[in-house]
């Protein structure tokens, strides 16, 4: 069964552009509810620990050090069928694939600089969340 809440993170890149405020309004338009929000900078060992699924993929050393180059906004997110409709909002990992409108195609700049991170699944959006907001952070 499918949760009600997801985790994201305003990247790098969209922080260091200004997009911070424009991307929270974005997701709040779109009927997201903030359950937590955090503004904060990993690094590289935290972003490395964050990204470790991918450790074995090519792009892992890029994405851990590009990651660990500025703040980042961490929230997690409320709505129904949040997974599905915060990837929907956000558009394609690669922002020249994403549709016109989404947060990607709106703010990034490239595959690795793609101003936003969502959860894959219900699974990991809970490991994400708790990997940033204590119990008592969220509201
Ligand atoms: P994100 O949703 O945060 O999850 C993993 C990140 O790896 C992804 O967004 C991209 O920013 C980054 N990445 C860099 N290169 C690639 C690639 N070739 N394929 C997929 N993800 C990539």
């Amino acid at each position: 069964m499918s949760t009600n809440r997801t985790f994201t993170m305003i990247k790098p890149d969209a922080v260091a552009n200004g997009h911070i405020g424009a991307i929270i309004n974005d997701i709040t338009q779109a009927g997201f509810k903030i359950i937590a929000l955090k503004y904060t900078k990993l690094t590289s060992e935290t972003a490395g620990k964050f990204y470790e699924v991918h450790a074995e993929r090519p792009f892992y050393k890029d994405l851990v050090s590009f990651m660990s180059l500025g703040p980042i906004v961490a929230a997690i997110l409320e709505r129904e069928n949040a997974i599905e409709e915060f990837r929907k909002l956000i558009g394609a990992t690669n922002p020249a694939e994403a549709a016109e409108g989404t947060i990607r195609k709106k703010y990034a700049k490239s595959i690795e600089a793609n101003a936003v991170h969502g959860s894959d699944s219900d699974e990991n959006a809970q490991i994400e969340g708790d990997f940033f907001f204590a119990e008592n952070e969220r509201f």
